[in-house]
């Protein structure tokens, strides 16, 4: 696939279905993050992963209500880490 393709059919989901991720997909998406570049290669970030809506539904309000952001099967929060030194 062209890079120019890739790029024009990229999109940001706004509903999703009530379909799992399966776990082990997961697991697979935090590791492919590992690879994310960043400055100086702090990685400063961390990372908490929602998957029971409980959690997501008492986040909602920090997230302006946005339902999509609930009705997810998992919600990937990256917390900035100012702590991390090189
Ligand atoms: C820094 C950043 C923050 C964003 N935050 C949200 C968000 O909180 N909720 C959401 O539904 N989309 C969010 N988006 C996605 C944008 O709304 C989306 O990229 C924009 O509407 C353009 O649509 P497209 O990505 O489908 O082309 C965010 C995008 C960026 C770059």
């Amino acid at each position: 696939m062209e890079f120019k393709d890739l790029v024009m059919q990229r999109y940001a989901a706004k509903e999703f279905s009530s379909e799992r991720v399966p776990e082990e997909k997961i697991e697979e998406l935090v590791d492919l993050i590992r690879y994310a570049p960043s400055a100086l290669n702090l990685q400063p970030w961390r990372i908490r992963i929602l998957g029971d809506r409980k959690d997501r539904e008492a986040l909602a309000p920090a997230l302006f209500g946005q339902k999509h952001a609930v009705a997810c099967s998992h919600l990937f929060i990256f917390c900035a880490d100012t702590q991390s030194t090189r």
